[in-house]
């Protein structure tokens, strides 16, 4: 009997995406499986906006940033009650065999209440540029994003240099310092602010001031959206959260800048690399990557075993339980940290 599949991808988007949906439609059509795709992440079961995917969709796929689905954050335990059963009855229309849900934290997790409470026949392939899941080594489009702050960060040294500036680069990461961590070690940043570590601003512009008398003219300092920024022992940073219970984060370059230039008479100046960090087209690594974590979780779903998602440990691609995506956040370890201690630590030593 033929297979009924569908798919999407919710969230934020990563470079990848395309990828990782066409190493499953590939595998699953050349499986003589039908494939339907949902719009906009959750929210395209809870409206039940859907359409057949066919070869057509993914000759040129792999290239591209961005998802052919469209994404969204919405979630259906936003409002369990009224929101599930709309679910539900979007899947039992649909005849689906199995459900093929793209994402991050949010996105498996709903998938993984929706396998265990209801029984509804998933699969997951995670995603998310801030490479904060647990369960995987890597997350693709994270080294897509990494690159892009990388090369900002290279390019901004010119005109830093050139005024004599302090330029304060902030990356995306709410919770995890990730990117910031790689793009700032890569480009050699002066600092590398993240939210794993308390930012103590005085502390940076001692250190800053330091650099500075030993005859540095300029420097980067690459900080995290998420950083817990500290000033005469108060906490500067928002607690807040947005309608889908985030952080509200954004202003930590711009704080930063707005202090090291009052303090030091250093001139600062901020840049927010934002959704620049997910946008364009992944980078080949991320490409065969997600490729590969698609086609793995063709593969699940060929062989019925739900509850499941793709996963890359030790460098192989494996499966792992789909609870295990969202049981713990991956933060950078101490380990990390430690080997680069000299980028997250004061400046030129105590
Ligand atoms: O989860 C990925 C992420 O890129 C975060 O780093 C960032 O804070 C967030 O998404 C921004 O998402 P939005 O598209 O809603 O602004």
């Amino acid at each position: 009997m033929t297979m009924r599949v569908g798919v999407l991808t919710g969230g934020g988007d990563a470079p990848g995406l395309n990828a990782a949906i066409c190493g499953l439609a590939r595998r699953l059509l050349a499986a003589n499986a039908e494939l339907v795709g949902f719009a906009d992440g959750w929210r395209g079961l809870i409206d039940d906006a859907a359409r057949p995917l066919q070869h057509a969709d993914f000759q040129h796929l792999l290239v591209y940033g961005g998802t052919l689905l469209g994404s969204s954050g919405d979630n259906p335990y936003r409002d369990p009650a009224t929101m599930v059963p709309k679910v539900l009855a979007t899947i039992a229309r649909h005849r689906l065999d199995a459900l093929v849900a793209i994402g991050g934290e949010g996105t498996l997790g709903a998938a993984d209440r929706l396998f265990t409470e209801h029984q509804v026949p998933v699969v997951g392939v995670p995603k998310t540029i801030d490479n904060d899941l647990d369960a995987t080594d890597f997350t693709f489009g994270f080294f897509s994003a990494v690159e892009v702050a990388t090369r900002a960060m290279d390019d901004l040294r010119s005109t830093a240099e050139s005024h004599g500036r302090v330029m304060v680069v902030e990356c995306m990461g709410r919770h995890a310092g990730w990117i910031t961590a790689y793009a700032g070690v890569a480009a050699g940043a002066e600092a590398v602010l993240v939210p794993e570590r308390p930012v103590h601003l005085e502390e940076l512009c001692q250190n800053l001031a330091r650099l500075r008398q030993a005859g540095s003219r300029s420097a980067i300092v690459a900080v995290a959206e998420g950083a817990r920024l500290h000033e005469d022992g108060k906490c500067l940073s928002s607690m807040d959260k947005d309608e889908f219970g985030e952080f509200k984060t954004g202003g930590a370059a711009a704080t930063i800048a707005k202090r090291v230039q009052a303090r030091l008479g250093w001139e600062a100046r901020p840049v927010v690399l934002g959704h620049l960090q997910r946008a364009g087209k992944p980078i080949a690594f991320d490409r065969i990557f997600a490729l590969r974590l698609g086609a793995r979780a063709a593969r699940l779903v060929l062989e019925r075993r739900f509850g499941y998602m793709s996963a890359m440990r030790s460098g192989e691609i494996v499966d792992v339980p789909l609870r295990a995506a969202v049981a713990a956040r991956k933060t950078l370890t101490d380990q990390f940290l430690d080997r680069y201690e000299s980028f997250f630590m004061p400046i030129g030593g105590p």
